[in-house]
């Protein structure tokens, strides 16, 4: 199979279509790309877990145009969540809710419940409006591998896979959206994102719990027991600059290519080390973090990241970072 690139009205009107008729396309967000499938359709959703190669007991969140909408999918939630929706919708959050009766099996795993979505992504909202059905959608990469943040990391993945990649340019968030359970007593982060839990919990003001970002025996989110985001080649996770300038040395001095990502002010403690700029904000880290990785493991053959920091958007990007490195420190 061919895989075009389209963007613009192009890309969306001919993704449209493609789901539509009941197949795969990989679609722009403002987190990362996704794939997507009419989700009341199960064939379709099946052939998504096929495309990526997803064990199918990890389920997908739904996508909606609009936050008008998300009664579509739902049996309803707790109307004092609706402030949730109000605050970040469209956005970077996914709320997991009671499932509505038109949602397949395929696309939840089974679960009672959903997670559904409304990106900010401009395209991603005018292409979901012509899908006029809900889209269910995991990340465009292939299972196990690093998030696309780009037209072109889906490529390198998806290629022959799906049909067509619209092209909305490189995403703005760069990680995955929060995932926030409310079907519970408390709210629980089931996976961290731009929307941090600290966030969630001013808006509500109630406590919101967070899972560690540790893979869970059995996590409530059950994609967290899944290896996640591994580049191609080895990587650790640095305590700090020194100490990845001295991991650093060592990889140099048995013969490896080691590269450092680190953010822009320790770039010039670096002396002549190789490295990649993760920029300077959490924002623009966040944004930089995957294609980072995507360059680290074609460029070197052995990443080492600095510690980011444990606070707010930092934390959420070290959780990526932490799986890419499987849980490996220096
Ligand atoms: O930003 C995003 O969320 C991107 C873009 C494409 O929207 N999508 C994405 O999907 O990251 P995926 O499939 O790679 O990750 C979805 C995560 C998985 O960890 C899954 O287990 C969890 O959300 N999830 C989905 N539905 C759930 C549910 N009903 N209950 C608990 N966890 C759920
Ligand atoms: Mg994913």
């Amino acid at each position: 199979m061919e895989t075009k690139i389209l963007s613009g009205e192009q890309g969306i009107k001919a993704g449209a279509e493609i789901v539509r008729a009941g197949g795969v396309v990989a679609f722009p967000t403002e987190t990362v790309y996704g794939l997507a499938a009419n989700a009341f359709d199960p064939q379709a959703v099946r052939a998504v877990f096929a495309a990526k190669g997803r064990p199918m007991d990890n389920p997908l969140i739904v996508h909606l145009p609009d936050k008008n909408q998300i009664g579509r999918v739902t049996r309803g939630y707790d109307k004092k969540y609706e402030v949730l929706v109000e605050t970040f919708m469209p956005g970077p959050l996914t709320l997991v809710v009671p499932r509505g009766s038109d949602i397949p099996d395929e696309v939840t795993a089974g679960l009672d419940t959903v997670g559904v979505r409304v990106p900010s992504h401009p395209v991603c909202a005018r292409f979901l409006a012509a899908c006029g059905v809900p889209v269910a959608a995991p990340s465009a990469n292939l299972s196990t591998r690093i998030s696309p943040t780009s037209a072109r990391h889906v490529f390198e993945d998806m290629n022959g896979r799906i049909p067509l990649i619209i092209d909305g340019g490189e995403c703005e968030v760069g990680i995955e959206s929060t995932v926030l359970d409310i079907t519970g007593e408390a709210p629980v982060v089931l996976r961290p994102g731009a929307v941090t839990a600290e966030m969630i919990a001013h808006v509500l003001g109630e406590d919101v719990k967070s899972h560690s970002g540790k893979v869970l025996a059995a996590a409530p989110a059950p994609g967290m027991k899944y290896k996640h985001y591994a580049p191609a080649c080895e990587c650790v996770v640095a305590e700090n600059i020194s100490s990845a300038l001295a991991c650093y040395e060592r990889q140099k001095n048995a013969g490896k290519n080691p590269v450092i990502l680190c953010r822009g002010e320790h770039a010039a403690m670096l002396g002549g080390a190789r490295f990649i700029n993760l920029g300077g904000t959490d924002e623009e880290v966040c944004r930089n973090v995957y294609a980072a990785l995507h360059k680290g493991e074609k460029t070197a053959d052995f990443i080492i990241c600095e510690d980011l920091g444990d606070r707010g958007v930092a934390a959420s990007v070290m959780n990526r970072v932490n799986k890419a490195a499987g849980g490996k420190r220096v």
